[in-house]
């Protein structure tokens, strides 16, 4: 995955006409923060000292070494703070962030905390630029969003997270493991949904993660992790996990889903450990008599990038609904397999106009398929995929 985010594409299709100062706010906010990105790393050390003398408590909500997070939270505030104009997209991702952070221990008097460092950190950061309207339309928008995240946390019967023991772990390639987990407690989530997770090798580091089936009667959840190279989490979780770990779980978060009801037939397009929540969701369709047809594109770099493909084959060998559509982008003369990136494959098949589609991999698979899709003609209202992710 690349470090950069999702450019933010619609996700509801329904672009709602931006009233003349929301947009204004948004325009200040996006041509400031041009100014100021290069500074991240001046911005975050300013902010957490900040906010660690405002707030001492929220210390330890951060990991001890702080430069596993690099300026995460600075990145992931201003990433949210500039798509204040698409409320539609934003306010169900808030609510279920704001019950997310719940398992800190965030207070009300946390957001505040977190608002003034922010703009103290910019402020000092920009200087002469800083104008009283800047400084109105960065506070505004905080405030927004601030106040949705702690009214979804305010009504939340739920435990702030869940305790889940390993119950196996399981290497399916040098750099990608299998892990089952059962938790205390069923955790209320729907398939194709992702939650964030603490493993003990990394304590403080949260990390999200798809389970890979559909809720189950003995509550247990399979994730498939992959290392990626310096990775802080994912490496600990493939090399070092053992059974009887306990792991905590945070809230579901995500919109992935198939609507049964919409008439339509379904394209999915899964590149790597994007399959498994797409998994998940077949898995849970697998549970119907009758269903959409559902064509599934899974795509990696090369043959071993696609560990799940003998599992999706086996349950498309007894789901007639299910096709799975292998592509691979180096690997000619494979029989069976497409050859190119996922965006090339499926768009040679035009533009899906009648199918519900839903995208998951990478941000960088997801913006390329997204846009490529579009620019073939695929109405924008029905590509599903879950944006607003940092990483
Ligand atoms: C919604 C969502 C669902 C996810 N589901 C899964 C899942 O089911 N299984 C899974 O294995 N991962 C999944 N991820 C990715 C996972 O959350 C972590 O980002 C990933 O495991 C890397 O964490 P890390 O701590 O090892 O790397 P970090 O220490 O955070 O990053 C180390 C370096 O690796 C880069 N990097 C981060 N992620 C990737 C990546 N995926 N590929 C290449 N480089 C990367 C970073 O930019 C950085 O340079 C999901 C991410 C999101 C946003
Ligand atoms: C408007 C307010 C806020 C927004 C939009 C927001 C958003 C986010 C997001 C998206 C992440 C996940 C980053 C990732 O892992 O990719 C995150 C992580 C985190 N947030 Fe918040 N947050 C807000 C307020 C707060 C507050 C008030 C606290 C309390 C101090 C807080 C503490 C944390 C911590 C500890 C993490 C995990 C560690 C880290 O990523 O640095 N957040 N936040």
């Amino acid at each position: 995955m690349t470090a950069d985010p999702i450019s933010p594409i619609p996700q509801s299709g329904r672009v709602r006409e931006v009233p003349p100062a929301v947009a204004a706010m948004v325009d200040l906010i996006r041509q400031t923060w041009r100014q100021a990105e290069p500074y991240t790393p001046e911005i975050s050390q300013f902010f957490y000292g900040m906010l660690f003398t405002l707030a001492p408590a929220t210390r330890d909500f951060f990991p001890i070494n702080m430069e596993s997070q690099r300026g995460r939270l600075v990145r992931a505030l201003v990433h949210i703070i500039q798509l204040v104009d698409r409320p539609d997209d934003l306010a169900p991702f808030l609510r279920q962030l704001g019950r997310d952070h719940r398992k800190f221990g965030v207070v009300p008097k946390h957001y505040e905390a977190v608002g003034t460092a922010l703009l103290a950190a910019l402020k000092r950061q920009l200087g002469d630029v800083w104008t009283p309207p800047v400084e109105r339309a960065w506070a505004e928008a905080y405030t927004i969003i601030a106040r949705s995240m702690q009214e979804a946390a305010g009504k939340d019967t739920n435990p702030p997270c869940w305790l889940a023991t390993v119950a196996e772990h399981r290497r399916l390639s040098w750099d990608l493991a299998l892990v089952r987990v059962e938790p205390e407690q069923q955790v209320p989530y729907e398939a194709g949904q992702y939650m964030s997770i603490e493993v003990p090798q990394r304590p403080r580091l949260w990390r999200y993660l798809s389970p890979a089936n559909a809720p189950r009667p003995d509550g247990s959840l399979e994730f498939h992790v992959r290392a990626v190279e310096g990775g802080w989490v994912s490496r600990a979780i493939v090399s070092h996990t053992q059974s009887g770990d306990v792991w905590r779980i945070g809230q579901p978060m995500g919109r992935l889903a198939v609507n049964r009801e919409s008439g339509r037939d379904v394209l999915m397009i899964a590149g790597g450990t994007g399959a498994a929540p797409l998994r998940a969701i077949l898995d849970n369709l697998a549970q119907w008599g009758e269903n959409p047809k559902v064509t599934l594109f899974y795509g990696g770099a090369s043959r071993e990038d696609l560990y799940d493909l003998e599992q999706l084959r086996a349950l498309a060998s007894t789901n007639p609904w299910l096709t799975v559509c292998p592509v691979v982008e180096h690997g000619e003369g494979l029989p069976g397999f497409a050859h190119g990136t996922l965006a090339d494959v499926v768009t040679q098949h035009g533009a899906w106009p009648e199918h519900d589609v839903l995208v998951s991999g990478s941000p960088a698979m997801i913006r390329a398929t997204v846009s490529r899709m579009l620019v073939a003609g695929t109405p924008l209202d029905r590509i599903r995929y879950d944006p607003f992710t940092i990483d």
